[in-house]
């Protein structure tokens, strides 16, 4: 089986779980949709990749134009719709798929949010440049990012574990400089990156026009 219907699966079967879970530091939670929002404005068109089951894409859904939110996960999607049903909020639509399926039109979106994800991705650098492609210029990437290479080596020693075991998913093991180096690469300009805590990073970055 290749890696994407693996990853699904392993998302679908915690989708549920996942949806009840409160966030883990809600003032550290509300900062974020705050520094996003500072970001935002209402005429943006916005892109979320790997969106969960929608519960950030749907706090930002009325300071803004339309969301286009994304995720491979098929049982992520199901209970985002149906939040967003509940929410009555019709400006967010929810698709299932990995960014790159998705063959975006370039220089489309204002702003792309890769919540909680760039750490599980198979290749960071290609999902960079697909946001890079696909932001207008001047367009803002805002990511919030675990840093595992930053965890004590017990649990990245319990994380390698349980993936030999099949109960963790694909993940990529950076630093925050490690992070940056990727970014920036691509051809982003940092804005703002905080680290609300040793293992993340909440960054801001600006797609950088080249000047001739
Ligand atoms: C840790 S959750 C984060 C969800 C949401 N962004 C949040 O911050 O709550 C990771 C999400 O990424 C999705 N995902 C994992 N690999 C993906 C990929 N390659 N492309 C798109 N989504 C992916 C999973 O299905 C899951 O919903």
């Amino acid at each position: 089986m290749s890696e994407k219907p693996t990853a699904a699966l392993f998302w679908d079967k915690l989708a549920a779980k996942y949806a009840k879970k409160p966030v883990p530091d809600e003032a550290i939670y509300q900062r974020k949709l705050q520094l996003t929002q500072h970001f935002l404005s209402a005429s943006d068109v916005v892109l979320e990749f790997g969106c969960g089951t929608g519960s950030t894409a749907l706090v930002h859904a009325p300071k803004v134009e339309r969301i286009d939110a994304t995720d491979i996960s098929p049982a992520m999607i199901a209970i985002a719709k149906e939040r967003a049903q509940a929410a009555n909020i019709s400006n967010v639509s929810f698709e299932v798929g990995e960014l790159e399926d998705f063959k975006l039109k370039a220089d489309s979106y204002d702003a792309v949010l890769g919540l909680n994800i760039m750490h599980l991705i198979q290749s960071p650098a290609n999902t960079l440049r697909e946001v890079h492609r696909i932001l207008k210029a001047d367009g803002i990437f805002i990511s919030s990012t675990p840093l595992l290479k930053n965890e004590p080596i017990f649990v990245r020693w319990i994380i390698k574990v349980m993936q030999a075991l099949g109960r963790a998913p694909h993940i990529n093991f950076l630093t925050k400089d490690e992070y940056l180096k990727q970014v920036t690469d691509t051809g982003f300009e940092p804005v703002q990156a905080w680290m609300p805590d040793k293992t993340s990073v909440f960054l801001i970055a600006r797609k950088a026009v080249i000047k001739i």
